[in-house]
């Protein structure tokens, strides 16, 4: 007995460790009446795989997004096949704490399962078997979660930095008929799920331009949309921050809800995907040791004086989404702490980069800590 007793205070003791102290309001708490805080989650934490993970999930955020595990060659590998393990855990995982759950993301040209668009020979299959392809997919994964999870990112990044379509398997197939499709049979699917459309760069001018006419489309078919979601991967040198809160203020004014989908800022030197990235794989294992000493410039953590430029930027970010909590119902950070970001690993592997609300000592970030002081 005395064994298991001193096992549980030493538990006791490692959680109150974790979690914020009592003087320490939770985020989502100090945010109550003004938006949703939520992360993105992976696999391994609904898994039970990151405890001092959890501890923090449960109590600065309010909702959840799958990181992964909803998307289209991750739930549905091979037609007619699903995998809905980590799906359901995660859904669970929201409503064992009361959160709201995303689903993310039903038509996105990426991480999209080989079979979806394609025949047997590779080939572009026709638009009638695209489509019923599309709704069959789409009918599974809203229906089994109906009325558990409160809105989808139905289309993800279908349009180009310019406003143009991207030339996806989807477009190919279909035209710009595959947005309003898409939209039409996740509302039959769950008639009281949210419907957003989702992507990056949205402070972008010919982003902006399209989005707005596309959410206008759709109204005007009658069709149901929520939201737009600006995912927000952003960084110490973009965007302009007037751009982005007039892009906040022109999407509102559509009606629908604004959402920041995907929230996280690079404390790295910006990488031209073209010039750095391209060049990086035809370099020797010697010449990608340089050019990395370059790309990866802090990798045993951030000086001083960069921590505070971040947190500075950071805090005027969050002072604009405060500014506009009318128009936004939710800003979601892509991933919890800096240890499980995506960008330790984009647009280059072997990053150590420092992008989210909580640090790889599961620390919450000065500007937060300010904030919640308040
Ligand atoms: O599941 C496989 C696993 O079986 C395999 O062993 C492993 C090693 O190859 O790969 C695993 O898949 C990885 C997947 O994440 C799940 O961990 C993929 O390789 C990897 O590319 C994928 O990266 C995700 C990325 O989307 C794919 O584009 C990131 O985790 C995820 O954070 C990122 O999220 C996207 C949003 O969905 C949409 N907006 C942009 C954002 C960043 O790209």
């Amino acid at each position: 007995m005395k064994r298991i007793l001193s096992l549980s205070l030493l538990a006791a003791a490692c959680t109150h460790a974790w979690s914020a102290s009592p003087a320490q309001p939770a985020v989502k708490d100090h945010f109550k009446n003004y938006f949703l805080i939520g992360t993105a989650l992976p696999v391994r934490h609904v898994n039970g795989l990151d405890p001092k993970g959890d501890s923090i999930v449960s109590l600065h955020f309010n909702a959840i997004v799958a990181e992964n595990c909803m998307k289209n060659a991750e739930i549905q590998p091979e037609e007619g096949k699903f995998n809905w393990t980590d799906a359901d855990k995660l859904v669970k995982y929201g409503e064992d704490r009361g959160m709201t759950v995303t689903g993310h993301a039903l038509i996105w040209h990426s991480q999209l399962a080989p079979w979806f668009a394609k025949d047997k020979d590779g080939n572009l299959v026709s638009p009638e078997v695209l489509k019923k392809r599309m709704r069959d997919h789409i009918h599974a994964v809203v229906g089994r979660y109906k009325g558990r999870i409160k809105g989808w990112d139905v289309v993800n990044e279908p349009i180009e930095d310019d406003g143009s379509y991207r030339k996806s398997p989807f477009y190919q197939i279909l035209g710009e008929e595959f947005i309003p499709l898409a939209f039409q049979y996740a509302h039959e699917a769950d008639p009281d799920a949210e419907l957003y459309i989702n992507d990056y760069s949205m402070f972008l001018p010919g982003k902006r331009r399209a989005y707005v006419k596309i959410v206008n489309d759709l109204k005007k078919r009658g069709l149901r949309i929520d939201g737009i979601g600006m995912q927000s991967h952003i960084g110490m040198d973009y965007p302009d921050l007037a751009e982005y809160e007039k892009s906040i203020e022109e999407y509102a004014s559509t009606g629908c809800q604004v959402m920041i989908t995907e929230l996280d800022m690079s404390a790295l030197p910006t990488v031209q995907m073209g010039a750095d990235v391209g060049s990086i794989w035809k370099m020797t294992r010697e010449e990608r040791r340089e050019a990395m000493k370059k790309l990866n410039v802090y990798p045993d953590g951030l000086p001083e004086d960069v921590s505070k430029a971040w947190n500075d930027r950071m805090a005027q970010v969050m002072a604009i989404y405060k500014k506009h909590a009318d128009k936004i119902s939710r800003v979601t950070w892509w991933g919890t702490h800096d240890g499980t970001s995506w960008k330790n690993g984009f647009p280059i592997p072997g990053r150590t980069d420092y992008p989210l609300l909580f640090d790889r000592d599961y620390n919450l970030k000065p500007f937060m800590q300010e904030i919640i002081a308040q």
